[in-house]
């Protein structure tokens, strides 16, 4: 079963609190943000109906996105009104023209200002252009303003990697106010989303300070995704200090952090609720604080002793299982069994403690691929023993994966093309005037510029051969290779569309020609980008939408975690072993993705190549594995069941 949805319960009763900040966990981040526009809506129309102005501080980045989506609904559904707003942002890069992409000002302006009916003077946002020499004066002028109104109803915060809120980065002064500051190198590759590559991000912004931000009378904080839990543990359960300069809010008297679950991930009582106070025991928890135990304690499941429980807190476990011996043995049996050479089922042979069923023993499979490489990077080994076992599986590349490819290797095609015209002497002059625009294009492309169409083609096409060489040599025929080219995708940019109708139609249509009795997605949550959280989301809607089909009663979804991180050991439900000759054969696949290999675009903060992440995290899997005392595989692959229709 999925737990990944629910916060453990923790009895309210007996609680020993390890957060210092307020905190509340909601289930995503889109009910949160709902909550949290909903809040800010309330307080502008409180304050228009006693005639007064409202002083909102505002925040940028992927966090605060659907907040502002949620108040412009607001404003367009409901009338909420703008126009006794007065807003300051928490920062700009420097330096930074306004019309820039990559711009604060653009980002407001496309989230936010430009839908609704905020007076223009209203607006400020620190200014990018300004001099070295003036930049000093024009931080006191605009924190002075600030103060001048009256200072901040509200603060929106997001919270960097770093700890940063605003740009204030480790070793910020608790006095500091608005100023020019370094940006951290953490934060100048997270930045890469947005400017391509790492070298176009600037070294520096202009920040309001901690001083600024305290000085608000409300403050919300709000984090999403798995790879903001360590930072946000430690902002709410560390202590105070200049290090983490996010922990200077737990001194604020009215501020509430907003989280999503895997946001909370770290936090004491999502982990280990047990450690906080009693708890409300069901399967999936005794699973994880049994394996946890193991791992602390670093003993196999089955040496467990009663002590070991007793020593962490888990000394209810021993009572009502009257020994730890007894539970050592179900939690083994547990995992034991999930581990299986056969994920598509073993034919002929008892499947009541197996992850997948005996029947069909020829089953028709789709494996989704977010982008045209999480196939072999994510279940490689899995992908060439289904097609071994001779089910009919069918792969589907949901996006074109264009935007990762360097415009080095795009021209290389397009000289390729004309090199090879030149040498048969074809004629076409329609394909060479193209050929001539597109490599123009790139030649004078400015860094950080968007592609044109055409380019995003010839990259996207890249991606294809690749995808194509991988799933071939994963034993695939072509008809079996699907590309969906999902248009939420399509911007050119690392932001991209929300899902629409027309991505969940795409892939609906899929499942409907195919009806397949095994399906497996991308459950990876902290992609850099949030591609995958969508494809994964087109995917479910689609289940939904099709849960009266017939065919859907037999049709099982299981979910892999892509490049980044995997799933913890107590949600497995299924792992497939790999032998040291499969591990090859899937590093091979992997290499089939040429344009991503070295130094792809985008490969998020982690400097080593997919394949050896890959590795690593498989191999890592397996040793854990052996380390709470089953058999040493040399790698294994990772699976949960989506369950939430059942
Ligand atoms: C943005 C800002 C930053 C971000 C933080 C998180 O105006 O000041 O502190 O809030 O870097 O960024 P995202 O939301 O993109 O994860």
């Amino acid at each position: 079963m999925v737990t990944i949805k629910k916060s453990p319960k923790v009895l309210k009763y007996q609680f020993k609190s390890f957060e210092k900040l307020p905190t509340r966990i909601w289930k995503n981040a889109d009910e949160a943000s709902v909550h949290v526009a909903q809040s800010i809506a309330l307080a502008i129309r409180q304050k228009q109906q006693e005639g007064e102005p409202i002083v909102l501080g505002l925040a940028t980045g992927s966090t605060p996105i659907k907040v502002y989506d949620e108040l412009v609904r607001q404003h367009k559904e409901e009338g909420l009104s703008f126009q006794n707003v007065i807003t300051f942002n928490l920062d700009e890069y420097y330096p930074m023209q306004p019309d820039a992409e990559q711009s604060y000002v653009h980002f407001m302006r496309e989230y936010l200002f430009d839908h609704v009916d905020i007076k223009p003077e209203n607006i400020h946002i620190p200014d990018g252009r300004i001099s070295m020499d003036e930049i000093g004066k024009y931080c006191e002028d605009y924190e002075k303003k600030i103060d001048a109104y009256g200072g901040l109803d509200i603060q929106l915060l997001g919270i960097g990697r770093t700890g940063h809120i605003g740009f204030n980065e480790p070793g910020s002064w608790e006095n500091a106010l608005t100023r020019l500051v370094k940006l951290d190198a953490l934060t100048r590759q997270d930045a890469t989303k947005d400017f391509i590559l790492e070298e176009n991000v600037p070294y520096r912004a202009v920040t309001m300070g901690i001083a600024s931000i305290m000085k608000a009378k409300k403050i919300y904080m709000m984090a999403w995704g798995s790879h903001k839990a360590p930072i946000v543990q430690k902002a709410i359960e560390g202590p105070v200090s200049e290090t983490i300069p996010a922990t200077f809010l737990q001194k604020h008297p009215n501020i509430i952090t907003i989280l999503d679950t895997e946001a909370a991930g770290e936090l004491t009582r999502v982990k280990t609720p047990w450690l906080v106070g009693l708890c409300n025991w069901n399967k999936d928890l005794i699973t994880k604080a049994v394996i946890w135990l193991s791992i602390t304690a670093e003993k196999p499941l089955l040496k467990l002793t009663d002590e070991d429980y007793n020593e962490h807190g888990l000394s209810d476990l021993v009572v009502e299982y009257q020994s730890a011996y007894k539970l050592n043995i179900e939690i083994f049996n547990r995992l034991q069994h999930t581990i299986t050479g056969w994920p598509g089922g073993k034919p002929n042979s008892d499947d009541s403690t197996r992850p997948e069923r005996a029947t069909p023993a020829k089953k028709r499979v789709i494996i989704f691929s977010p982008h045209p490489d999480d196939d072999v990077i994510s279940m490689g080994g899995t992908f060439l023993r289904l097609v071994e076992h001779g089910h009919e599986v069918h792969v589907a590349y949901q996006t074109s994966g264009n935007i990762a490819v360097h415009d080095h290797d795009a021209l290389r095609y397009l000289e390729f093309f004309r090199e090879f015209g030149d040498h048969n002497s074809l004629e076409g002059e329609n394909l060479l005037k193209k050929l001539t625009k597109i490599e123009r294009f790139l030649q004078k492309k400015k860094p950080g510029q968007s592609d044109s169409n055409d380019v995003r083609l010839v990259k996207g096409l890249i991606r294809r051969g690749e995808a194509r060489a991988g799933a071939r040599f994963c034993g695939l025929p072509d008809k079996q290779i699907h590309f969906l080219d999902m248009p939420f995708y399509e911007t050119g940019r690392a932001r991209k569309k929300p899902l629409g109708q027309a991505d969940i139609q795409i892939v609906e249509k899929l499942l409907q020609d195919i009806r397949p009795h095994q399906v497996y997605a991308a459950g990876d949550l902290a992609d850099p980008h949030g591609t995958h959280r969508v494809c994964l989301d087109a995917i479910t809607q689609s289940f939904q939408n099709l849960q009266k089909e017939k065919w859907m009663k037999d049709c099982w979804l299981w979910m892999y975690r892509g490049a980044w991180h995997e799933w913890g050991i107590h949600e497995i439900e299924m792992a497939v072993p790999l032998s040291p000759h499969e591990l090859m054969k899937k590093r091979r696949a992997i290499f089939m993705h040429q344009s991503q290999k070295d130094s792809a675009p985008f490969p998020g903060s982690d400097a080593r190549e997919f394949w050896q992440r890959a590795e690593d995290r498989n191999m890592e899997t397996a040793k854990t594995y052996n380390d709470l005392g089953m058999a040493e595989y040399e790698a294994m692959e990772a699976f949960v069941r989506w369950k939430d229709l059942d």
